[in-house]
């Protein structure tokens, strides 16, 4: 049976840390979408790891982890990963598996996201979607176009090599003649071929395989609802399914094999990038929170924007992955604020909506409703159970689960991975 993690808002929740504490009671760690745009930060005895690529459940020797058909590989991103594990001393070998289903990110792709960012931007108002510049969204429309190359495909290195130049040249058909040496490009990837070699599977055979002998998968997602390709704030979205259906898509397993999907929630809420943001802060409040939660990004560096809890967006998203429970993270950010909000309702036209709209153009003229929250003032770092907690941080997570239906079940107090409080 699979649990799934998923991101509840527009990324970054803390999704990395639970699956590295939950990933010692599994024994396949899988990711099944997205790619290098993602960054899994875990930090254990003050020691951070950041991980782009490979699942969070690497630092647990006991789990085998997979790399699934819906990825997006960029190997050079990969194999620094694989050199990062082992300046660490982390054991990989025989335990660390790649798709042979899974489609590559080339260099190519990562120009032509830049190529269209820098489009994007050139013209009266900016409508760049602020991407990772990874190159994912060009692959996953390589992919989607039928003209994508697949890790199967480097072990037929004369119809890799057709291909690939295709691609290229169908590239410079849409955006010119760009820098971009196709002859190195392929003797890299020649190389490339071999040492990926002993990581490739048949991942659908080896999950359901799996399955059959009745092992436990926790499957992490990247990105996270808000950001999903159809259910996200399109088109300032990814360009994955990084909801629970990217589940079954992106591994090749049967919906009934995942019986728990965990949501994970930031305590308020950020976004990276551009796109619409109802609860966003700015000045002094927004800047004292993103100091306070080290909010830059860890795959960018870019500073994460900042707003308030927003239920609407947890209810929204709860629909589409049917949380069956609920990580709240950084609580402890929240320590030093006087007063916090929660977004509880939108109102458009002067009525309250069902549910997040479809459009921005509806949604840049709704109003927020907001309920107000007493601070703690008092440092949690010290907190071990839920009855430490201070009694308006108990008020602020119960009314949490009030307005989302969910339960709260881990609530995050600090970076660390020991900073974790069960809530019975
Ligand atoms: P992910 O992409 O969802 O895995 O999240 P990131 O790793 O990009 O960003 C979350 C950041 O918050 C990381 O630096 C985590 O180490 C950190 N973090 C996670 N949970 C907590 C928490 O409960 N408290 C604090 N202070 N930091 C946390
Ligand atoms: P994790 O897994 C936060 C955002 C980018 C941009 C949009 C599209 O760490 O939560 P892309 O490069 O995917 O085409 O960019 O999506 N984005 C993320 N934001 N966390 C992520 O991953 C993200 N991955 C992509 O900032 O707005
Ligand atoms: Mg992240």
């Amino acid at each position: 049976m699979a649990s799934i993690i998923i991101g509840s808002q527009w990324g970054d929740e803390g999704k990395g840390k639970l699956v590295d504490i939950l990933s010692q009671d599994y024994d396949i760690v899988a990711r099944c979408q997205g790619g290098a745009n993602a960054g899994h930060t875990i930090v254990v005895d003050g020691k951070k790891i950041a991980l782009h690529l490979i699942p969070s459940g690497i630092l647990n020797e006991r789990a085998t982890c997979v790399l699934g058909n819906g990825l997006v590989i960029h190997l050079p991103t990969f194999f620094k990963e694989v050199e990062g594990l082992k300046q660490k001393g982390i054991k990989y070998e025989n335990r660390l598996f790649v798709s042979d289903r899974a489609h590559l990110v080339f260099d190519v792709h990562q120009i032509c996201d830049q190529l269209k960012e820098a489009e994007l931007s050139n013209g009266a108002s900016n409508d760049s979607i602020g991407t990772t510049k990874k190159g994912i969204g060009p692959a996953y429309s390589s992919k989607a176009s039928r003209g994508g190359l697949r890790v199967c495909d480097l072990f037929h290195f004369d119809i890799f090599k057709k291909n690939l130049t295709r691609l290229v040249e169908n590239k410079r058909k849409r955006f010119g003649n760009f820098e971009y040496n196709i002859e190195e490009e392929l003797k890299r990837y020649e190389g490339y071929a071999e040492q990926i070699r002993p990581f490739v599977i048949d991942s659908v055979y080896f999950m359901n395989q799996a399955f059959k002998d009745g092992k436990k998968v926790l499957i992490e997602g990247a990105q996270s609802t808000m950001l999903d390709l159809d259910f996200g704030t399109y088109p300032y979205v990814t360009s994955s399914a990084s909801s629970v259906g990217g589940a079954c898509t992106g591994l090749g397993i049967a919906p009934n094999k995942i019986v728990n999907q965990i949501g994970v929630v930031k305590a308020y809420t950020t976004r990276v990038g551009a796109g619409p943001f109802p609860t966003e802060l700015h000045g002094d409040e927004a800047e004292a929170l993103r100091k306070e939660g080290g909010e830059y990004g860890t795959t960018t560096g870019r500073p994460r924007r900042i707003g308030w809890l927003d239920v609407v967006v947890l209810r929204y998203t709860g629909l589409i992955n049917d949380f069956t429970e609920l990580n709240l993270t950084k609580l402890d950010v929240l320590s030093n604020t006087p007063e916090i909000k929660i977004g509880v309702d939108y109102k458009y036209n002067g009525e309250v909506l069902k549910s997040f709209p479809a459009s921005l153009e509806v949604l840049a003229q709704c109003e927020v409703v907001y309920e107000t929250f007493k601070g703690w003032n008092t440092n949690l770092a010290n907190c071990k159970s839920f009855d430490e907690l201070p009694v308006e941080a108990k008020v602020y997570i119960n009314r949490i689960e009030e307005l989302t239906g969910r339960r709260v079940k881990w609530i995050g107090v600090g970076q660390d991975r020991s900073s974790m409080i069960i809530k019975p």
